[in-house]
């Protein structure tokens, strides 16, 4: 609920406090800016001009929650999940302080409610520009506030103010990252790696993963964050049906570039073992 991290949202017009009125229908700032709250419970909230683009589509969220909760990337959940908790352990925030999760590009909310679940008294943020992702997400735990908002943009979020920023395959903004932690905050990112999902690339003409990507989150990040120890692989291979080929394939931006997707997928064995390939990442504030 917005109710639960308003301390933390900031007018996305000049950073100013909000609060919540008229029963938390609206969000209104110390400058008077005023954002309504959906009947599903996020805001959108995005300086006057509005958003630039709309991220997911609901064809892709929908494919996305279809593959999620099926349970296929659960060694990938808790892997974040678990860096999320050592990094609120490491830095001695007991639960009463309720501490607090950002999670941008946070899509359904799978990722960010796990964490929630295993941090007693954490509150989560979760941002994505996809209204259709902000949907789910909003419904994704009692203790998550489901915000809209480009973070290319700026991120609506007090300066810092938040414990640990986990970003899962997901758009970085490194300069707005280091702004919004708290200082021995962290940040945990889930990047893939060269040759995740490669047995599907072939047959289904996916586009693969460039082996520079760790180089180039490095660069970007440069002056703002540092990598706080090596990024660690994690690999594991997955049975996949013919259903969850075609919802992995949907959830990604593939599923826009390819027009015979559903025949390429009908062609493909009944199940297939496919490797899922990552890398996960802490940064700390340079
Ligand atoms: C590959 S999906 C990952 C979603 C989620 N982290 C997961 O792994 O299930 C990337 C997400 O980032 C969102 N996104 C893309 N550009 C964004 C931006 N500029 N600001 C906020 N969210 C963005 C998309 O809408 C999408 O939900």
């Amino acid at each position: 609920m917005l109710s639960s991290v308003i301390d933390v949202l900031a007018d996305p017009a000049d950073g100013s406090a909000l609060s919540g009125v008229d029963n938390f229908t609206r969000l209104v700032s110390e400058t008077g800016h005023s954002y309504d709250v959906a009947r599903q419970g996020y805001v959108t909230l995005a300086p006057g001009q509005g958003l630039n683009h709309d991220g997911d589509s609901a064809e892709m969220v929908a494919a996305r929650e279809t593959f999620l909760s099926a349970g296929h990337f659960a060694p990938f959940v808790e892997s974040v999940s678990h860096a999320a908790l050592d990094a609120v352990e490491e830095a001695g925030i007991p639960d009463e302080a309720a501490p607090v999760i950002l999670e941008v590009g946070a899509g359904t909310g799978y990722y960010l409610a796990h964490t929630l679940d295993r941090i007693a008294g954490a509150r989560g943020v979760g941002i994505d520009v996809s209204t259709a992702a902000a949907k789910l997400l909003a419904k994704s735990h009692q203790r998550c506030g489901a915000v809209v908002a480009d973070i290319w943009a700026g991120i609506p979020v007090q300066d810092a103010s938040v414990d640990v920023i986990s970003v899962v395959f997901a758009p970085r903004n490194p300069a707005e990252f280091a702004r919004v932690l708290k200082p021995g905050g962290r940040v945990i990112t889930l990047t893939p790696s060269s040759g995740h999902l490669d047995q599907l690339r072939e047959p289904l003409g996916i586009i693969g993963v460039e082996d520079s990507k760790l180089e180039r989150m490095r660069t970007q990040a440069e002056g703002y964050l540092t990598m706080a120890g090596e990024p660690a692989p994690i690999e594991f291979d997955m049975t996949l049906d013919k259903a969850a080929i075609a919802a992995q394939v949907g959830m990604s931006p593939s599923a826009r570039h390819i027009e015979d997707l559903p025949a390429r997928v009908e062609k493909l064995p009944e199940t297939m073992t496919v490797t899922a390939r990552a890398h996960l990442t802490q940064w700390v504030k340079v």
